[in-house]
């Protein structure tokens, strides 16, 4: 086993030349090591199923992928982010942040290249394969216990709808999907971890499919789910992090001072896929046709049931709204 270290010196320099074929000689030069050591870490760095095409002579990283040098180098945020945890493969980031939750502070980021056992809204599982997606875990330590923390959801929709559009116009799929061409290419899970009655974290876990190809979509999925790269373009996962913890900061900071929902809740609005359309509202015991109408100042879907012409938020987040056709 190569050391971690080298491992990621490696690793930073091909990002510094994504997509060119670097050669093995300029590498080692570059990482101050010997070719046979570059060699074996790119051995290395392959079987951790990262996205690298070597041969003896040339090394290609096929897109760029998370490094934490870019990101603090694009980084102006006051306080989010300032520390930040890469790691190469982890269960799920969310619960390595439960995990470390005494010793990390408000603010931490965790980031992962692959999680092993990504965790979905409702008990779903989320597939984050090496080097192609974005697995980012904020934890938040607010010190207002009463802190109404499913408004954060929102928050964090907006500030990665935000933090996406230089390269797609990405929408919003109340509560926690994001969509790029009505496929998704990122979900959101919010998770509070309470020690007794005392609230210890909330840890806002976002998974993004920046890089994935065509054949890297299960079937099953290809009519629901895609990736950046399949419906716009190749993306910096970086510069998604630095400007999502940069939008975020200032909506939530904006928010802990004036509780005010709507700077961050219009952006859901005008981004979001459902509004003023008709889909299924579904959950463990029912499934009634509805038309949405709007998103209220708390997050809620507001809906009106075809079948009572009753109006109603969605207070729970525990539905899942779908199409005729199943998922939009
Ligand atoms: C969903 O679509 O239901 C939510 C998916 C959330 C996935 C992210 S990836 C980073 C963090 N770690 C996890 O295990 N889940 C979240």
């Amino acid at each position: 086993m190569v050391p971690q270290t080298l491992k990621a010196h490696h690793l930073d320099y091909l990002n510094s030349q994504t997509t060119h074929s670097v050669s093995i000689v300029e590498v080692s030069a570059a990482c101050a090591c010997s070719e046979e050591m570059t060699k074996n870490v790119l051995k290395e760095i392959a079987e951790d199923k990262m996205p690298i095409h070597f041969d003896d002579q040339t090394v290609t990283l096929l897109n760029p992928i998370l490094s934490k040098v870019s990101i603090v180098n694009q980084l102006k945020t006051e306080r989010i982010g300032h520390h930040i945890t890469l790691l190469q493969s982890v269960d799920s980031t969310n619960d390595y942040i439960k995990e470390h939750l005494s010793s990390l502070n408000h603010g931490s980021l965790v980031l992962a290249h692959e999680q092993t056992v990504g965790k979905g809204r409702l008990g779903r599982q989320w597939s984050s394969p090496a080097g192609k997606t974005l697995s980012m875990s904020l934890l938040l330590k607010p010190s207002n216990q009463k802190l109404r923390y499913s408004i954060l959801t929102q928050m964090a929709a907006a500030a990665l709808v935000r933090s996406l559009a230089a390269n797609s116009d990405a929408q919003i799929k109340w509560p926690n999907d994001v969509l790029v061409n009505k496929k998704k290419i990122s979900g959101i899970l919010t998770e509070a971890e309470y020690s007794g009655s005392q609230l210890e974290g909330i840890i806002i876990g976002i998974g993004v499919n920046t890089n994935l190809d065509k054949e890297d979509i299960p079937e099953p999925l290809k009519e629901k789910a895609s990736s950046l790269k399949i419906e716009a373009d190749t993306v910096d996962p970086n510069k998604i992090v630095s400007r999502f913890l940069e939008f975020f900061e200032t909506y939530y900071e904006s928010w802990l001072s004036d509780q005010d929902t709507k700077p961050f809740l219009d952006v859901c609005r005008k981004h979001s896929a459902l509004i003023g359309h008709r889909y299924w509202i579904e959950d463990t015991v029912s499934r009634r046709k509805a038309s949405i109408d709007s998103l209220d100042d708390d997050g809620a879907l507001v809906v009106t049931y075809l079948d009572t012409s009753e109006t109603t938020p969605l207070i729970s987040t525990h539905y899942s709204i779908r199409g005729d056709d199943g998922y939009i």
